[in-house]
């Protein structure tokens, strides 16, 4: 990412984020504090905030702690773990703390509840109380409603929606290129204060970032509309996504039957602008924070709202289906009986480029694995640490080479560029029996196939 310079021209709006020390809620307050405004991020993880304030990012994001330390230095960015301090003057507050999924996959709103209560007391003259939290319909009533009833004199305040698009790995190129900027509101005052923040933005005048032909764009679109729809819009994309996976997926399934390139048969469909060619890539399913996360969640809303909604049931039955398509290729690549096999497996996080493994569907394959007595261990390029803290009885290795000796199965779960980098020869003299289970259609079948290996991978020619 080039060096960035905030702008001059910006008006600055005091900004304060709640949950600002998350994902979502960093990558915005640097963000923010990048255009030009005055942001404050707020966290109760207390060890966060001091580590940010010591200029040091508690997420691996690229250009996430240049930024950070930059707008620090500037006096445009500041962390507390303190509401008091957090909270008064600003105009605009984010609520952007997580609302994890329930037993019953419904959306836990019990943070959101407990900031907005929280927030009651700190609140000074009008502010904007903008709901970045993946919230069910209903929800800003909700927090609306706790306001409302402790609400004190001279207070005012309005509620928008303005739902996150960030991708993790990609959140700050996201955050100045948006595809678009939703926006939910009733009050047009609020409205008005969210168009002033996201100016810079939204025309693409954050100096050092639009400096290329590429950029030289018409304005980012703003979809200036009512509260539900802002917070279907958010549920509805995610939810689509997941289902281009899983549409994709079972179509690789069905190639494999049939003879086909499920690599060939996804650029061919892609040419086709109604169609295009992002997320029809096959391979383990959708894993990580959010779109299982979200799809739960809205089918959650759907039974709440007596909506049958057999579509969206089957996208998620699909993903699960993923994982025991990949053990049964393990399987057919082990002999079928796994009970001692040595299998390694690369990649722990829940795709490439970040160093997240929540719901890493990695980790659900080795439970799998681990259940049918097979003898699993893995390597990863980035996520060693946090797999060793939460999962300190699996088999680690520093060296994906070390990993593999002696392995009967190699089963790559995660399309890290740094697998395509590793010596197959090397590998193949270190393995018990040369077999790769490729999850993710990284390596080229034909070239894994000279090397000697047995390989299979998602929706082209087996073995
Ligand atoms: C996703 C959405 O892409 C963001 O727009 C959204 O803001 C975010 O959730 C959120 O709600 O916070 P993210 O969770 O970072 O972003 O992950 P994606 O890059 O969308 O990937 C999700 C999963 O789908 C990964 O496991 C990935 O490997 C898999 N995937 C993606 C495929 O299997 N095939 C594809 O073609 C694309």
């Amino acid at each position: 990412m080039p060096e960035i310079d905030a702008m001059d021209s910006v008006n600055a709006i005091k900004v304060s984020i709640v949950g600002g020390a998350g994902y979502v809620g960093l990558v915005t307050g640097i963000g923010l504090a990048e255009v030009g405004h005055q942001v404050t991020c707020v966290d109760i993880c207390a060890d966060k905030i001091e580590k940010l304030k010591r200029g040091s990012s508690p997420i691996s994001e690229p250009g996430l702690e240049g930024l950070l330390q930059k707008n620090m230095g500037a006096g445009r960015l500041s962390f507390t773990s303190d509401l008091e301090k957090g909270i008064p003057p600003a105009e605009i507050v984010f609520i952007a703390v997580g609302t994890p999924a329930k037993d019953d996959g419904a959306a836990d709103l019990s943070q959101v509840i407990q900031v907005t209560e929280d927030l009651v007391r700190h609140l000074q003259g009008y502010t904007v109380i903008a709901i970045k939290s993946t919230v069910p319909v209903g929800t800003v009533e909700l927090v609306e409603s706790i306001l409302r009833r402790h609400k004190r004199e001279g207070e005012e305040f309005d509620i928008v929606s303005n739902p996150e698009f960030l991708r993790e790995g990609y959140g700050l190129y996201d955050f100045f290129h948006p595809d678009r900027i939703v926006i939910g509101a009733r009050s047009e005052r609020a409205r008005q204060l969210m168009h002033e923040l996201y100016e810079p933005i939204i025309y693409r005048t954050v100096k050092g970032v639009y400096d290329d032909a590429a950029d030289a764009r018409d304005p980012v679109p703003v979809i200036d509309t009512d509260l539900a729809s802002a917070q279907m819009i958010k549920y509805a994309s995610n939810a689509f996504l997941a289902a281009r996976i899983s549409f994709i997926n079972e179509i690789a399934a069905l190639c494999e039957r049939v003879g086909a390139d499920i690599k060939e048969v996804a650029k061919g469909m892609g040419y086709d602008p109604r169609i295009g060619r992002t997320y029809l890539d096959a391979g383990l399913g959708f894993g990580g924070p959010c779109l299982e996360k979200d799809l739960r969640a809205l089918i959650k809303i759907a039974e709440n709202n007596h909506c049958p909604v057999s579509l969206l049931r089957a996208v998620l039955e699909r993903n699960e289906q993923q994982v025991r398509e990949v053990i049964a290729k393990v399987k057919q690549l082990a002999g079928y009986l796994l009970y001692k096999k040595i299998i390694t497996v690369f990649g722990l996080t829940f795709k490439a480029n970040t160093s997240d493994i929540r719901n890493s569907l990695s980790l659900r394959v080795i439970e799998q694995l681990d259940h049918e007595g097979a003898l699993v261990r893995a390597y990863d390029p980035v996520a060693l640490c946090e797999v060793r803290s939460l999962h300190p009885e699996l088999v680690l290795s520093e060296d994906p080479y070390e990993a593999l000796i002696h392995a009967d199965v190699l089963v790559i779960l995660t399309d890290w560029p740094q697998f395509l980098e590793l010596d197959y020869a090397r590998i193949k003299q270190l393995m018990a029996s040369p077999c790769i289970v490729d999850a993710r259609n990284l390596l080229d079948p034909a070239e894994m196939r000279a090397y000697g290996f047995r390989y299979c991978s998602i929706g082209r020619a087996g073995v």
